[in-house]
C-alpha cells in the first residue's frame, strides 16, 4: 500500500458514527511513518514493575501474539512502515518498543532502564540502532541517565515533551537535549498508574502550532498543569476513565489515530476535532501496563525539505 487512506470502517467502536462529521475542525493530514515494533513471543507478567503488573492474572501468550499482529497490520493497513527488532528470550517486556529509545533527526540513542529485569533491552535496542545505518538512521549509542525512550519523551514539533517522576531522570532529560538538539519540556508525572508519560498524554497532530495533544490534567504535577495548560490551551483533556484503559497511549499519523477500542469518550473527542480513530484491541498487552504507543516506537528521518509541505 503506497497511499495514506481515510477509512471510515476501522474506526469501528461506535457502529453508526460517521468519522467525518466534525466539519468545522482543522483539516488533519496523515503523512507516512516509520515504526518499529517488537512480536510478543516471549511476553508475559513475570514480575511487577508497575500497578498494572498482576502475578496472579495469567496471560494469553497466542492471544497477545494476534492482537500485535492486528495493530502491525492497521500500521501497514495505512501506510506506515513497520520494521520489527527480533525478541529475546527472558526479556518479557521487550514487545514494549516505545521504551527502547527515542529517534529524532535520524539520529537514535537507545534506552538504560530503570529496573533490571528490563536493563538488558537497552543494549538489544542499541544494537538493533546500530544496525539501523543502513535505514538512514544513526546511533549516538545508549543514554548514559535513566532514560525509558520514547515511553517518556515525546516529540511534539520542535519541542520534547518529557515525563519524570517515576522512571526517565531530569538528567536524563538534560542529555537528550544536549545530544539530540531539541528543546526540552520537563513534565512531572505524580500517579503510579501513569508512570510513563505516554500513559498520561499523547501527541496527536503536530502540523499545527503548538502541536495538538491530548492529556490527563490530574496525572501531573500542580505545576506540570500549569505548563501543559499554557502551552497547549486547546489540548483535549481526557477524562480519567479513558486514561484508566490506557486511552491516551496512542499513535498518531496526524489524522489516523490509533488506541485501543475501549476509550470511548476518547474517540468521540478525537472525531470532533478532526482525527479518525482506529480502535483495537490490545487487553494481553494491557496486563504488562501498556498499550498501542507502548508497542510502537517512531522512527524519524532527518528532516527533508519536503515532508512538512502541507503545513508550510
Ligand atoms: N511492563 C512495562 C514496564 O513497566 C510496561 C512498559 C510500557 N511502555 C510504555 N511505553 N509506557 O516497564
Amino acid at each position: 500500500m503506497t497511499a495514506i487512506t481515510s477509512p471510515t470502517t476501522t474506526s469501528g467502536t461506535l457502529p453508526g458514527t460517521a468519522a467525518h462529521e466534525a466539519a468545522s475542525s482543522p483539516d488533519r493530514t496523515p503523512t507516512a511513518r516509520h515504526y518499529l515494533m517488537c512480536r510478543p513471543t516471549y511476553f508475559d507478567v513475570v514480575y511487577e514493575i508497575n500497578p498494572w503488573m498482576d502475578l496472579g492474572v495469567p496471560v494469553d501468550g497466542a492471544r497477545a501474539v494476534r492482537q500485535w499482529e492486528r495493530l502491525k497490520a492497521a500500521y501497514e493497513a495505512h501506510g506506515h512502515r513497520v520494521e520489527v527488532i527480533d525478541p529475546v528470550p527472558g526479556l518479557p517486556d521487550m514487545v514494549y518498543a516505545a521504551n527502547g529509545g527515542v529517534v529524532a533527526g535520524g539520529r537514535s540513542l537507545a534506552a538504560r532502564f530503570t529496573y533490571p529485569e528490563r536493563q538488558p533491552e537497552g543494549a538489544a535496542y542499541e544494537a538493533w540502532f546500530a544496525a539501523a545505518g543502513a535505514l538512514g538512521f544513526a546511533s549516538l549509542g545508549q543514554a548514559t541517565e535513566q532514560n525509558e525512550g520514547e515511553g517518556d519523551l515525546l516529540l511534539a514539533g520542535d519541542v520534547m515533551l518529557a515525563g519524570t517522576g517515576f522512571r526517565t531522570s531530569r538528567a536524563a532529560h538534560a542529555e537528550v537535549a544536549d545530544l539530540l538538539g531539541v528543546e526540552v519540556l520537563t513534565l512531572e508525572l505524580v500517579d503510579p498508574r501513569y508512570y510513563h508519560l505516554d500513559t498520561a498524554l499523547a501527541v496527536l497532530d503536530t502540523g499545527t502550532t503548538p502541536a495538538t495533544i491530548a492529556y490527563l490534567p490530574e496525572a501531573f504535577s500542580p505545576a506540570s498543569q500549569a505548563v501543559l495548560a499554557e502551552r497547549y490551551p486547546d489540548a483535549i483533556l481526557a477524562t480519567p476513565e479513558d486514561a484508566a484503559v490506557l486511552g491516551l497511549n496512542v499513535v498518531s499519523d496526524g489524522r489516523h489515530v490509533f488506541l485501543t477500542d475501549r476509550a470511548t469518550g476518547l474517540h468521540d473527542q478525537l472525531r470532533r476535532r478532526g482525527f479518525d480513530p482506529v480502535g483495537v484491541d490490545l487487553s494481553e498487552l494491557l496486563k504488562g501496563g501498556g498499550s498501542v504507543k507502548c508497542c510502537t516506537l517512531e522512527l524519524r528521518p532527518a528532516a527533508t525539505t519536503t515532508t512538512q509541505e502541507a503545513h508550510a
